[in-house]
């Protein structure tokens, strides 16, 4: 047997070993989710877990080279209770990295608290405008979109479409205002006017009232953010007020997502702009649906699922930087600033402010599908008013 082995390839497999014998002596890497599993965003979190859990198992479990321990809150999407819910994770698990969460008053407890304790926190749905813009951080990453991102695109839609008049509705928090605030700029931009803007507390859905004002509005057009529980209710009454026959609604496409089974027809047609779509033509996005729907029999992958698969990969590519070595934290948060996520949404970098520079795209409802339409916008980057690193 010929035992002749190179130096450099003797070198090679020292360094290799020394390497995984580094990782190994490390531990796992804690990772703590924040995330809504009860009440109207319960699914949506659930998801993002789903979504996040997928990509490290097919990494084989490790992210480079080093196992990882799951940390789990419910943090109810209730913002009172948010500083407390994510100082157990900081504090009690001690957890190396934050992943949450779904509600943007929980995320922005979130953000001061990772800041606070220089935790890095990789944001999976909430889009609070603030937290890539006055309170951006160098360990702040968001893997989903701004509230503005999806809204502002739907605007020059609506003008395209000859329509001149909007009335918008939505729950009265961050994530609703931001949204409408974004459709009113895109809308009024081309042409457009936002003749009154409607809300209900979070997260009531006691819509009849406000439906019969819109009726009585005659706006030629409807912009609404709601997702979740909410967005299947606020569909369904739509539809049954007979408003779908005569007023088109709009809306961010969070509105459709994940709720179709339960939306069935009164959801037929909506047209809604989004991050994500079904029916993308890449193999990225094949590969992902596929592997989803073996892991999860019988849930549908969704956008939250995406943004938790897309969270993972982050991590993976800033792990992989400083080799699992989580002491590291300066050069991890540069890679993880510097990377291409290939996203099934289609692939993506951050911006410097660290939210997704993405395609926006147009979605119809066909069927339990938002199939693609269009581009809406393409590479759309969020302003990031305020941020200044
Ligand atoms: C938010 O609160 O930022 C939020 C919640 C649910 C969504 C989108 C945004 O689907």
């Amino acid at each position: 047997m010929n035992t002749r082995i190179t130096r450099a390839a003797l070198a090679a497999v020292l360094a290799t070993s020394a390497t995984l014998a580094h990782a190994q002596a490390q531990g796992p890497v804690k990772v703590g989710f924040m995330l809504p599993y009860s009440g109207t965003y319960a699914a949506l979190g659930t998801a993002i877990e789903n979504g996040f859990k997928l990509y490290v198992d097919e990494q084989g479990g490790k992210l480079a080279g080093r196992e990882v321990a799951y940390y789990k809150v419910d943090d109810e999407s209730n913002p009172a209770k948010a500083p407390e819910n994510a100082n157990r994770l900081i504090k009690r698990d001690q957890v190396d990295i934050l992943v949450g969460t779904v509600h943007s008053g929980v995320a922005m407890a979130l953000t001061k608290a990772a800041k606070e304790s220089d935790t890095t926190l990789l944001v999976t749905n909430a889009g609070a405008d603030a937290i890539t813009g006055p309170m951006c951080g160098m360990g702040v990453f968001r893997t989903s979109f701004s509230n503005w991102q999806p809204a502002y695109a739907m605007g020059p839609i609506a003008a395209e479409k000859g329509y001149k008049t909007a009335v918008t509705i939505t729950w009265k928090y961050a994530a609703g205002e931001e949204a409408v605030a974004g459709f009113r700029e895109g809308f009024e931009k081309s042409g457009g006017k936002v003749v009154k803007d409607l809300s209900l507390p979070f997260p009531n859905v006691e819509f009849q009232p406000l439906l019969t004002e819109i009726a009585a509005l005659k706006p030629d057009v409807v912009f609404t953010f709601f997702a979740g529980g909410g967005a299947v209710k606020f569909v369904q009454d739509y539809a049954a007020a007979g408003l779908n026959k005569t007023i088109p609604l709009y809306g961010s496409g969070f509105l459709t997502d994940g709720t179709l089974q339960a939306q069935g027809q009164s959801a037929q047609g909506l047209l809604t702009t989004l991050h994500y779509a079904d029916g993308l033509d890449n193999p990225r996005d094949k590969a992902f649906r596929a592997a989803y729907a073996k892991a999860y029999p019988g849930v549908a992958p969704d956008v939250y699922a995406v943004q938790g698969y897309d969270a993972a990969q982050l991590l993976a590519a800033g792990l992989q930087a400083v080799q699992g070595d989580l002491s590291k934290k300066a050069d991890m948060r540069k890679a993880m600033r510097a990377a291409t996520i290939d996203s099934p949404r289609g692939a993506f970098t951050l911006s410097p402010a660290g939210n997704p520079v993405q395609d926006i795209y147009l979605r119809q409802v066909d069927g339990l599908e938002n199939k693609v339409v269009k581009v809406a916008v393409r590479k759309l980057a969020d302003p990031a008013r305020g941020c200044r690193l």
